[in-house]
């Protein structure tokens, strides 16, 4: 097996898999973090997002070798102490229902307000649309997503 270096939360890990291996296996499995959840497995749901390089990339359909000395951040460690501005507005909105794909959400809405601070209700379902939810919390989501730009209400 080839071994490949990987910049996950900052951390250097090496990692003997076969290159076509999914970035999400390697990271739940080998690594063990597992705040980062498979649903379709097939780049259709989003909760398997993750950011590679700052931009929210789908980990069931990215190979380990492409994502091989790049900086992947995880749930995980998308603060130190897990209260990312967004896990802040989404405790405050009680966005969660099953939760199952929440993960997924909340790291798609990180690389929106990274590039966008303040994005309009037209910018969040632009950047959201690939992330389902079938417990249907699309409005409350919106509302967080608000909520951690500090506007306080849609636009
Ligand atoms: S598990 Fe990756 S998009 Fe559904
Ligand atoms: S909270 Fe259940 S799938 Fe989204």
């Amino acid at each position: 097996m080839p071994e490949f270096t990987l910049r996950v939360n900052r951390n250097e890990k090496r990692v003997n898999v076969s290159p076509e291996t999914p970035l999400l296996w390697v990271l739940r499995d080998t690594l063990e973090l597992t705040g980062t959840k498979f649903g379709c497995g097939a780049g259709l749901c989003g909760a398997c997002t993750v950011h590679v390089e700052g931009s929210a990339v789908r980990s069931c359909s990215t190979p380990v070798s492409q994502a091989a000395g790049k900086n992947i951040t995880t749930i995980e460690g998308l603060s130190a102490n897990g209260l990312h501005v967004l896990q802040q507005a989404w405790i405050a909105e009680e966005v969660p229902q099953c939760g199952y794909c929440q993960t997924g959400q909340i790291m798609a809405a990180a690389a929106l307000l990274a590039k966008t601070p303040d994005p309009t209700d037209e910018q969040i379902t632009q950047a959201m649309n690939g992330n389902l939810c079938r417990c249907g919390t699309y409005e409350r989501i919106r509302k967080a997503i608000h909520r951690a730009a500090g506007n306080g209400g849609a636009r």
